[in-house]
Formats: structure tokens, sequence, C-alpha cells
């Protein structure tokens, strides 16, 4: 991960890069709990390079009833998580602590057993660090793997705007909202932070949903570059 995100530094220096940040989770997990498979008691979630909790976090709170498998290959990232979960389940009654199971799980989505099945899963700014060299798609395909036909995925992710005139302005937008968050990481941090990022347009994400397994993506919010969708896994 870049110097500017690390476990320690991450949840604020996140939400003064992110437009919309502390929304992101709510709305995905909202978004997810509404969803055919994943609105049933006591589906199985896939929380997908889960960070430092902050969808685990929201899914205890309006899902108590899910049972979560959390995956990230960043073993101080899970630490974090783990502990932030942990702490909210003892500021929390004892019978919430009991209703939450989770599955913690030190490794990539690729890497996950074949016979998981989940009835849903969030996957929240990881895909835009993956090169689109191949391992976007394997990422998408093992989550389609992952899901029940009919499942669903609630992608968030920053993306490259296809061409527009109001470009330029987006981006210097973007810059503002980061100074008047307070942003004060070192110059080169940031750079170092968006060369490890890889956003696709549209078109692109398009068809590697498609050829993972999934339906087409239906755009469901968007902060400056930074959009949500829902994709579904083809029955
Ligand atoms: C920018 S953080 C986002 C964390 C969290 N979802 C959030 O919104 O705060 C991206 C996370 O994805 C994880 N990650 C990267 N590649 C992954 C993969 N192939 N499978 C699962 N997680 C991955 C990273 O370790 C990192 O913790």
């Amino acid at each position: 991960m870049a110097p500017a995100l690390n476990h320690s530094s991450y949840d604020l220096v996140i939400q003064q890069l992110i437009p919309g940040y502390a929304s992101l989770a709510r709305l995905a997990v909202a978004l997810l709990a509404a969803s055919p498979l994943a609105s049933a008691t006591g589906s199985a979630v896939l929380v997908a390079g889960c960070g430092t909790g902050a969808e685990l976090l929201e899914a205890r709170s309006q899902r108590p009833d899910w049972q979560l498998t959390a995956i990230d290959p960043a073993a101080e990232m899970l630490t974090v998580a783990r502990q932030r979960l942990a702490q909210s389940e003892l500021d929390g009654s004892p019978a919430a602590a009991e209703a939450i199971h989770i599955h913690w799980q030190p490794s990539t989505v690729e890497e996950l057993d074949a016979q998981a099945v989940f009835d849903g899963a969030l996957s929240v700014l990881v895909l835009q660090s993956l090169a689109d060299d191949g391992a976007k798609l394997a990422f998408l395909s093992a989550l389609a793997r992952s899901l029940r036909p009919g499942g669903q995925l609630v992608l968030v992710d920053l993306m490259r705007s296809e061409r527009s005139p109001l470009q330029a302005q987006v981006e210097q937008a973007w810059l503002g909202f980061q100074r008047a968050s307070g942003l004060t990481a070192a110059t080169e941090d940031l750079d170092a932070l968006s060369q490890g990022l890889h956003p696709i347009g549209l078109a692109r994400l398009t068809a590697l949903v498609n050829a993972a397994g999934f339906c087409d993506p239906a755009l469901v919010f968007k902060a400056l570059d930074v959009e949500g969708f829902l994709l579904q896994r083809r029955a």
C-alpha cells in the first residue's frame, strides 16, 4: 500500500482523500441489504478488501444477523479491523455481540476456497488498486465465482471519467476537497498513492464484469469520480 495510506494513518487520510467516504460503507451495506438474496435473515456476506473494517462496522450495525467473512491480504489492516470490531462489541449489548459471527481470512479474494458461497459481497475502493493486466479480471472473476447465481456485489471504486469538457474542473474540485478536508500528506506521498491507482472507465468496467460472469453494472451513486455500482451474478 502507498505511504500515505499505511494502516495507522488510513482512517484519517482516506476521509480527506475520498469525497463522501463517511457514507460509502453505510450506502454499500444498505444497498446489499435490499438485494434479493442478502435481504434474507442470516445471509452469508463477503467483505472483500475489508481494510480497517468500515464496512464490517456498518454491517454489524445494520444487519447483525449476517454471517460475515472479512478478507484482506494486508495483515496490519486486518489487525486494526479486528480491534475496531472487538471494541464495538464491548460498547454494544451482549446480545448484539453474540449475534456477530465474523470469519477472518488474511488473503486475497483470488485465493478464496472454491467451495465458498455467498449471498452477497461488498468491495469498496479495492479494484482501483489492481492493474488492468489480468489482475482486475482475476479479482472480479473470483468474486463472481464466490456468489450464488443472482447474488449481488456492491462495487465502489475510483473511476476514470469519460472525456468531458468538465474533467479539468472536476480534478481541480477534488484537490480543493482534499485541501478543505485538511489533507497534509506530503506531495510525494500523494504522487506515490496516485501511481498505485488504476482507474478505468465505464466501458472497460462493463467488459470486465461481463467476462467475469456479472450482468452489466448499474450505477447507483457518484461523488466526483468515486462511483458505486450494483453487479448481479448471472443466473
Ligand atoms: C483502499 S483500501 C479499502 C479498505 C476498505 N474497503 C475501506 O473502504 O476503507 C483497499 C484494501 O484492499 C485490499 N486488497 C488489495 N488487493 C486485494 C485483493 N486482491 N483481495 C482482497 N483485498 C485486497 C488492501 O490490502 C486494502 O486493505
